[in-house]
């Protein structure tokens, strides 16, 4: 058999010389190992739990149980330290682990797969490495929202033009801008909990497809793995993988949302805004323009949500018109989702340390908002409250002020400056720096309990 190095990458045939020999193409074409090798730990784990429970149950010996799980144990310490002798002509990360098994202990090794087969062993694995991404996300989304609150409670009477169709529209206080990204990145927080929750079932015991003749106890491995529940249909439990689904669209909720972000982030940082600088680290310089300090960070958040996005429709597309029960194209599901769940776990981090570091030009900011024609609005509403005027004439009598460049001078009409139209606000969810102020302390409340809860 040709040994192909241990590392290969998905594009490894770009190096390989035409005369690579069919048989190493065919066995490179149905291998999964170099995605699967990530789910080790995963593998590891419920193979354990299910030899304590064979041996638990009488069904292997308690020593051949206890060979078995020493065994396992062994070989997890030799791939965390880099010296296990990976095998890619052996497919995937299951049958790695059962032959190193074979070497380390010999012929007890076979027992280990007793009423078990790798179509209930790879979704319990993969559901529990969805579990942990899951958990993961839910701490990344939390870790973001702490430095939206910090800017917020920063910027509680910072003014800031508001804008829709990206025209300046209302005063608003900066803060109330940072709020609104931490209420949706507490829904992702909560997408991510749900997805961890549909991941949360335990497949094992399903065999192949039918379930298994062996009087094992499913409940007992479900318990040590952490699972809260088992599944209550063998054919449903190897088939679908509508649980990487959700974990996949929380994970493009997030993008969208942080995408959202970044693109602020670039308009607000932009010379003809300026409201925002970035800090250094989350800024890049131009190889030919020295003046330039580019948002690379942000746009590149932007630009990867494209991909994350991607994965959720690849994984649509592979799971659609599949018969019952396990086909090979569910071998498909692992690679998009560590994908995904890699990309929005740096965008994350990316976007923490950029708005946690990200400086607000407090006084071109607070001129932009002072622009009398923001607080076109607040002059209608008070030609209302203080001359009973009904609003559409006020609206038309400012709209005429304002055409004919004369927003604050007509007599009759009120003034208000953009730090009374935010005040005005007060209202729950509206901008005044009283209501930011609340939600800021809302907000903190909320984090702390999610800490409580072992969130982050
Ligand atoms: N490598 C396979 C996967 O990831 C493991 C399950 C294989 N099962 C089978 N019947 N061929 O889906």
């Amino acid at each position: 058999m040709a040994s192909a190095p241990s590392t290969s990458s998905p594009n490894q045939w770009e190096t390989k010389p035409d005369s690579v020999r069919g048989s190493e193409l065919a066995s490179d074409f149905t291998s999964s190992l170099n995605v699967d090798r990530r789910m080790y730990r995963e593998d590891i784990a419920a193979s354990i739990a299910h030899a304590r429970m064979l041996g638990a149950q009488g069904i292997i010996s308690t020593e051949d149980s206890a060979a078995i799980i020493e065994g396992l144990t062994a070989i997890r310490g030799e791939i965390e330290d880099g010296r296990f002798p990976w095998r890619p002509e052996l497919e995937d990360i299951h049958m790695n682990v059962e032959s190193r098994l074979f070497d380390l202990i010999g012929d007890v090794a076979g027992k280990l797969h007793t009423g078990r087969s790798r179509n209930d062993q790879v979704v319990t694995d993969f559901r529990l490495y969805v579990m942990r991404r899951a958990k993961e996300s839910v701490a990344g989304c939390r870790r973001l929202q702490r430095v939206l609150l910090d800017q917020a409670a920063e910027h509680r009477t910072t003014l800031l033009p508001g804008y829709t169709h990206l025209q300046r529209a209302q005063p608003i206080v900066f803060g109330h801008a940072m709020m609104a990204y931490f209420e949706m990145l507490g829904r992702d927080a909560a997408c991510f909990n749900a997805a961890y929750d549909s991941a949360d079932m335990c497949s094992l015991g399903s065999g192949a497809l039918a379930g298994t003749t062996y009087p094992i106890d499913r409940e007992a491995v479900a318990q040590e793995l952490g699972f809260s529940r088992i599944s209550g249909n063998s054919m449903d439990a190897v088939s679908d993988r509508d649980f990487a689904l959700d974990y996949l669209f929380a994970a493009v909720k997030t993008m969208m949302h942080l995408s959202r972000l970044a693109e602020d982030i670039v308009i607000w940082s932009s010379q003809e805004f300026g409201f925002a600088r970035l800090s250094d680290a989350y800024s890049t310089g131009s190889s030919m323009m020295p003046q330039k300090r580019n948002p690379d960070y942000a746009e590149l958040i932007r630009g990867r949500s494209g991909r994350v996005t991607g994965a959720l429709m690849s994984m649509l597309m592979t799971l659609k018109g599949l018969p019952m029960t396990y086909n090979r194209d569910l071998q498909e599901d692992k690679q998009q989702l560590m994908d995904a769940a890699d990309t929005v776990m740096s965008a994350l981090e990316a976007a923490t340390g950029m708005v946690g570091e990200m400086q607000i030009d407090a006084a071109r900011a607070s001129e932009a908002a002072s622009d009398p024609a923001l607080v076109a609005t607040d002059i209608a509403d008070r030609l209302v409250q203080k001359q009973g005027m009904p609003f559409r004439e006020a609206y038309a009598k400012v709209k005429e002020s304002i055409f004919s460049g004369n927003v604050d001078g007509t007599e009759s009409v009120p003034e208000v400056s953009a730090s009374d139209s935010v005040q005005m606000r007060d209202i729950p969810g509206g901008t005044s720096p009283k209501q930011v102020s609340v939600a800021v302390m809302r907000g903190y409340g909320e984090l702390d309990a999610a800490r409580l809860r072992g969130e982050w």
